[in-house]
């Protein structure tokens, strides 16, 4: 993370003093002319559950977090993955060893939720039979949370809606990754109470899906 900090400084995105206090990071605009194509992508796509311990750079963050769910026709807000309804309802939320960020499409930035390593709250609830504490050796870990709320409506089918909606957008990620070289995995697994507590999430809010990222392990 402290490597995203110093690219995010030299390419005058934010200042020191920024980054020391875990300020908003900006990222630089998505690179929209990289990767292989969709069937090579579709052909290479794989769950990998091991990575090399070197950090994401910012360059992938950016691509990857935008390939998961930015906007793609900022005329109209929508995004690169659909959602039901158009009703945008998966935030991304980005685990670093620094601390956990929120995305902001708008302005395709991570604004700071809290600081600090915390990407044991995804390995899984805590237990000595537990076998996903590979995911805390990835250095970024995408989760993506349902805010039900903006359905405007309620019942089992919302909820199977807002499913789907972080499934499409894990989806992106897998793909991306298989298209340009990097290692990830779609997860169910995670301490949802854990997970709650260090966002803060209302009743509302249901974290469904996590996607660590990596580069594959030499
Ligand atoms: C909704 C969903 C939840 C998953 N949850 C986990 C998980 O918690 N941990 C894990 O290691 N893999 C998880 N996986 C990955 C699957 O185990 C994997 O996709 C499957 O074994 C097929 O392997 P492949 O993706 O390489 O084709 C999940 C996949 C999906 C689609």
């Amino acid at each position: 993370m402290k490597k995203l900090i110093m690219a995010a400084v030299a390419m005058g995105c934010m200042t020191l003093a920024e980054a020391q206090d875990l300020k908003e990071i900006q990222l630089p605009e998505p690179d929209k002319t990289r990767g292989t194509a969709v069937m090579k992508a579709l052909s290479d796509r794989v769950s990998v559950r091991e990575c090399s311990p070197e950090e994401l750079s910012l360059r992938d963050l950016s691509d990857v977090i935008w390939a998961a769910n930015g906007i793609n026709r900022p005329e109209e807000g929508r995004r690169t993955a659909p959602s039901a309804l158009n009703k945008q309802d998966i935030d991304v939320y980005v685990f670093t060893d620094e601390g956990v960020f929120l995305y902001l499409p708008q302005r395709h930035a991570l604004q700071p939720v809290a600081e600090g390593d915390h990407r044991e709250v995804l390995a899984g609830p805590p237990s000595p039979a537990r076998t996903q504490d590979f995911v805390k050796a990835f250095p970024v870990i995408l989760l993506f949370v349902s805010d039900l709320s903006r359905f405007e409506m309620t019942g089992e089918r919302v909820k199977l809606m807002a499913a789907m909606d972080a499934g499409i957008v894990s989806q992106n990620v897998n793909l991306f990754c298989s298209s340009v070289g990097l290692c990830t995995v779609p997860r169910a697994s995670m301490d949802e109470p854990a997970v709650r507590r260090l966002l803060n999430l209302a009743d509302h809010q249901i974290p469904l899906l996590n996607n660590p990222v990596g580069y594959p392990k030499q």
